[in-house]
């Protein structure tokens, strides 16, 4: 069973290991005029802050929301300028139109979107968006390393094979999900191919805060790079999916509201 409080319990081990976003994925958001100075941005599942750090010095205002307390506790000594709430993105205080961008990194599989697709509506003024990505540990168009090879055997020999949800590389499935309620619409697709090389013990840590691996196979990932060497070269991917808020009839009657000067 997955259990959403998995990286609360590995928050040391969580905060170690994850690799940071790519620099292309930030230089998107900056180019494309959503993360700005003075950009009020709210981090839904922020963890420990691995997108929150970033927003926060590209000049942001962040809100954090992330459930863990663990997690937060990090998330806070780390990015004492965010605000944080231990909540979840379903249940969270969001006051309306308080935010320009919003923002799930590696976080939107765990969200209950019938729920926070309309709080999102509601929070973000009108023109604001919401910008969905994740790191996907594994790039389906490298070529098979050793390494890789080995990580197949091990989830191979797992009973359960059946996907409980869409994959991380289904970005048609989420862009559906996103978007048929209608409280959103897509602006832009993209997929960033990086790489990484990591230790043994990088390895470790990294599979450790995988919520769908569990110790034993965490130990026979590391063990196979000590026998590949004690390096390996990871190939990454990180899909982005942006989408808009859609304008409402209340949004039209707010602008011509609007005094004029
Ligand atoms: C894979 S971590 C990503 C954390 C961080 N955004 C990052 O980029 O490293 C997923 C995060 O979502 C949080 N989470 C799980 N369920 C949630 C929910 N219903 N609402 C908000 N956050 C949730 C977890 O506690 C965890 O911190």
């Amino acid at each position: 069973m997955l259990d959403p409080l998995h990286f609360d319990a590995h928050a040391d081990t969580y905060d170690r290991a994850r690799p940071p976003y790519p620099a292309a994925l930030w230089k998107r958001l900056h180019d494309d005029g959503l993360l700005r100075r003075g950009t009020r941005v709210l981090d839904l599942g922020a963890g420990t802050g691995l997108a929150t750090g970033p927003m926060l010095q590209a000049g942001a205002s962040v809100t954090a929301i992330e459930p863990g307390p663990a997690l937060a506790a990090h998330l806070h000594r780390r990015w004492p300028k965010a605000t944080i709430h231990i909540d979840r993105a379903e249940t969270a205080p969001l006051p309306p139109a308080a935010f320009d961008l919003a923002v799930a990194a590696t976080a939107v599989h765990w969200f209950d979107l019938d729920v926070v697709l309309p709080r999102l509506h509601r929070c973000l003024v009108p023109g604001g968006h919401f910008a969905v990505w994740r790191n996907a540990y594994g790039d389906p168009a490298a070529d098979l390393t050793p390494f890789r090879q080995r990580v197949a055997a091990i989830t191979a020999r797992r009973d359960d094979q059946s996907p409980r949800r869409p994959g991380e590389f289904d970005t048609g499935v989420w862009i559906d999900r996103l978007t048929s309620s209608g409280h959103f619409a897509t602006t832009r697709i993209e997929q960033f191919s990086w790489t990484i090389e990591l230790s043994a013990e990088q390895i470790h840590d990294l599979f450790t805060t995988f919520s769908n691996w569990n110790a034993a196979e965490v130990d026979e990932a590391a063990q196979a790079v000590n026998d590949l060497g004690g390096n390996v070269v990871e190939h990454y991917v990180t899909p982005l999916i942006i989408l808009e808020r859609a304008a409402t009839d209340d949004d039209s009657q707010q602008t011509a509201e609007m005094p004029s000067n």
